[in-house]
């Protein structure tokens, strides 16, 4: 899927990965099961590909610092607008940057592709939350997009992964089907890899299931990297 295809998206507000609600592995694991509010505020979350996502907001209200990266100004715009959030804009290397001027929210948007980060711009991650993120690719960009990952990431970086997997036969992506074998393939020459868990939810996803799927499954990963 290339920019363009998402820029296309955002225009035309085709949004339904889009979702209203916290996700709900979100709250789970960086609030009941996360660490404690003192020491939050030592982590900064990398969310990848973060559109406009409220988990930014969640994760901000709860004490971590967020860094998200998103191709789409209207996305990036939409996301401090709609959550009625003060940001100036700045150019940093000929990218744009977002930031939130609000002193109890650190929140930082790059504005552009992630393909073209560094990772000096990583370096004082220690999380990372993708949602929509992996499964928003088709299979050779995948690959390419964990590898970019492994290049980003300093050793103990961890990511929570949640991936969606169903008959590929039944619907055309994004999302894409991910199974765990390739999840295997993709992550474990540069991270450790453990299921969390897998969830039935065909019937929370109507609109997929509109679309052709007769089963659907959503797990979530911990990486470390190595
Ligand atoms: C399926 S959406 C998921 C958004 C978000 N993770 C969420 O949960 O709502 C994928 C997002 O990635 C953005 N995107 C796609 N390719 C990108 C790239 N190479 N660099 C930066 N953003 C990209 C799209 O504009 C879109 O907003």
């Amino acid at each position: 899927m290339e920019i363009d295809f998402w820029l296309e998206r955002w225009d035309n507000n085709q949004l339904g990965f889009h979702q209203q609600q916290v996700n709900p592995y979100l709250a789970y694991f960086y609030g009941e099961k996360g660490p404690a509010v003192e020491q939050r505020q030592k982590l900064k979350v990398f969310v990848p590909l973060c559109g406009k996502s409220k988990d930014m907001l969640w994760l901000s209200q709860n004490a971590y610092k967020v860094f998200g990266v998103e191709c789409s100004d209207r996305a990036v715009k939409d996301f401090f607008e709609d959550n009625a959030l003060n940001y100036k804009r700045a150019e940093k290397d000929q990218h744009a940057f977002y930031q939130s001027s609000d002193l109890e929210s650190v929140i930082e948007l790059y504005q552009g592709d992630f393909f073209e980060l560094q990772s000096s711009d990583l370096e004082d991650i220690s999380d990372i939350f993708d949602r929509a993120s992996l499964i928003a690719l088709p299979v050779e960009m995948r690959q390419q997009y964990a590898e970019k990952m492994a290049a980003l990431q300093k050793s103990g970086t961890r990511t929570l992964l949640v991936t969606l997997t169903f008959d590929s036969e039944e619907m055309n992506g994004p999302p894409f089907s991910v199974t765990e074998e390739e999840v295997h393939d993709l992550y474990s020459n540069s991270f450790s890899v453990q299921k969390l868990l897998t969830k039935d939810v065909l019937n929370l996803e109507a609109g997929l299931k509109k679309r052709g799927l007769t089963a659907l499954t959503e797990s979530v990963y911990k990486l470390v990297r190595l």
